[in-house]
């Protein structure tokens, strides 16, 4: 399977963190920020990988991460020249995975859990992974009935439920169709939300909750409770 690992954006929330370097730059704790979800792919046994960027430092991802063989993977690199949504970052990607299953992880997304087993048992269709937070209103969030999701909406003013979607994702290759077929959301952006409920509406989405520690750290305070996790994690 290949692996995407989203870098774009302009980190705003972060201003003036981000005045100068790129947001996936920033240190969680002991590491550069895009270590972490680096690792999570690497754990799971991806190894051919592309980092997918804005146009702001890009050069500082090849510098950091180089062809990625101190990794023991093999690192591409696009470039999303303007802010166009997750969704749009990710078809920047249909030629490097070519026909094949990709999972998909947002750089400022730190797990804690092992997805491997997760990914090995993934067949077709697409897979998102929750985790119990108690700010559902920041993310998507999941309607669950049972073994089935019947909807996500993203950052609801109420949620249904307090599962909150994870920035990881596993896509059979029907995902560029999909996004080919979408309209800009409010924002004017291709949403992964709205992805994500096309497959949940062809009958073809499954879900794991995670239940390892999970963050974003793209705000002041999930940055820092970020590096809190994998500082308290490193002592364990
Ligand atoms: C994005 C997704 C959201 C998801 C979140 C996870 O939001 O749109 O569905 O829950 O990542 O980090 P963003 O934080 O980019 O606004």
């Amino acid at each position: 399977m290949k692996g995407i690992i989203l870098a774009g954006g302009t980190g705003s929330r972060l201003y003036p963190l981000t005045k100068v370097t790129n947001k996936h730059l920033l240190p969680v704790y002991n590491k550069p920020m895009i270590y972490y979800p680096m690792q999570t792919l690497i754990d799971a046994g991806v190894d051919d990988i592309m980092v997918v960027s804005g146009r702001g430092h890009a050069g500082h991802f090849l510098e950091l991460l180089g062809s990625g063989a101190e990794l023991g993977v093999r690192l591409t690199y696009e470039i999303q020249d303007e802010a166009g949504g997750i969704a749009q970052a990710l078809s920047l990607t249909e030629d490097f995975v070519d026909d094949e299953n990709v999972v998909v992880i947002l750089g400022d997304n730190i797990f804690g859990s092992d997805i491997r087993s997760a990914m090995e048992s993934f067949n077709s269709g697409a897979r998102i992974f929750l985790k119990e937070v108690e700010d559902a209103n920041r993310f998507g969030v999941a309607e669950i009935d049972g073994d089935r999701i019947v909807s996500i909406e993203e950052k609801p003013h109420i949620p249904k439920s307090n599962l909150a979607v994870t920035g990881l994702y596993i896509y059979d290759s029907r995902v560029f169709d999909i996004v080919r077929n979408m309209k800009p959301s409010q924002r004017e952006e291709l949403e992964i939300t709205d992805v994500n409920n096309e497959y949940i509406r062809m009958g073809e989405m499954t879900y794991s909750v995670l239940d390892g520690y999970w963050s974003d750290a793209g705000t002041f305070e999930s940055l820092f409770r970020a590096s809190e996790l994998v500082r308290d994690a490193a002592m364990e």
